[in-house]
């Protein structure tokens, strides 16, 4: 897509545009099964939005066209003891408990594209663009099993399945996935859209 201006912000800077970051997620996640389930509301992300600012490595990557938030991506380092990671066990591959207690693990928590904008190669810029800034030897992401096209997208993108998992008990279910940093896809290219602004 032309005129697509990536930023990156730590967590200090990115507070400072919570509310607008917060509104690109209530538009994206505005759809079954999202929109009637408490774990998806609004006020729980930006709850758990607030708590990752705080977070070791905390970044945000943001796409803006015209000044405006067309999506963003953003993950902390991963903490060897939060709970989802710990409940993989044994099924973390050899290698990724160690990299995981030397702190060498980026974990991509969210990637969000405004519907209106998707499918013009918006998130996979913005995925390669906070990926090639970190320090980590590898990715962990978590995705709802059921979540298409991201679950499609992140296997297409050299993504290995680990096992699933929940994040709470009301949570859906998400398969755990991770890609060492050297593991890359070449995009393809994607037509531009007239209503992205
Ligand atoms: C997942 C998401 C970020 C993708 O953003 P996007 O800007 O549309 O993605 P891109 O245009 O860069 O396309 C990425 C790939 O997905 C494919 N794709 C995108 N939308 C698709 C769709 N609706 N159906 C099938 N394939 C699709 C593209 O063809 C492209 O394939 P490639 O990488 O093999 O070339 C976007 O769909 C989104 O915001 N989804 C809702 C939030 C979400 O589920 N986030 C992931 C949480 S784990």
């Amino acid at each position: 897509m032309t005129g697509l201006q990536l930023a990156r912000y730590d967590g200090a800077s990115a507070k400072g545009m919570a509310d607008e970051l917060v509104d690109v997620y209530a538009e994206v996640y505005d759809v079954p099964p999202y929109r009637e389930d408490p774990f998806f509301s609004v006020a729980s992300y930006a709850d758990r939005l607030h708590a990752a600012f705080g977070m070791r490595g905390f970044e945000t990557v943001t796409a803006r066209r015209n000044g405006e938030l067309v999506g963003y991506v953003h993950g902390v380092t991963l903490p060897p003891d939060r709970s989802w990671w710990v409940s993989l066990a044994e099924q973390r591959p050899d290698g990724l408990l160690g990299a995981a207690e030397r702190e060498d693990i980026f974990w991509l928590r969210e990637l969000m594209v405004r519907p209106a904008c998707a499918r013009q190669g918006v998130g996979r810029r913005l995925h390669d663009a906070i990926i090639a800034g970190r320090g980590e030897s590898v990715t962990a992401l978590t995705c709802i099993t059921d979540n298409e096209p991201a679950h499609g997208i992140y296997l297409r993108w050299g993504y290995t399945i680990m096992g699933r998992i929940k994040h709470a008990p009301e949570s859906p279910v998400y398969d755990a996935m991770y890609r060492p940093a050297g593991r890359t896809v070449a995009p393809r290219p994607l037509l531009p859209g007239s209503s992205c602004p």
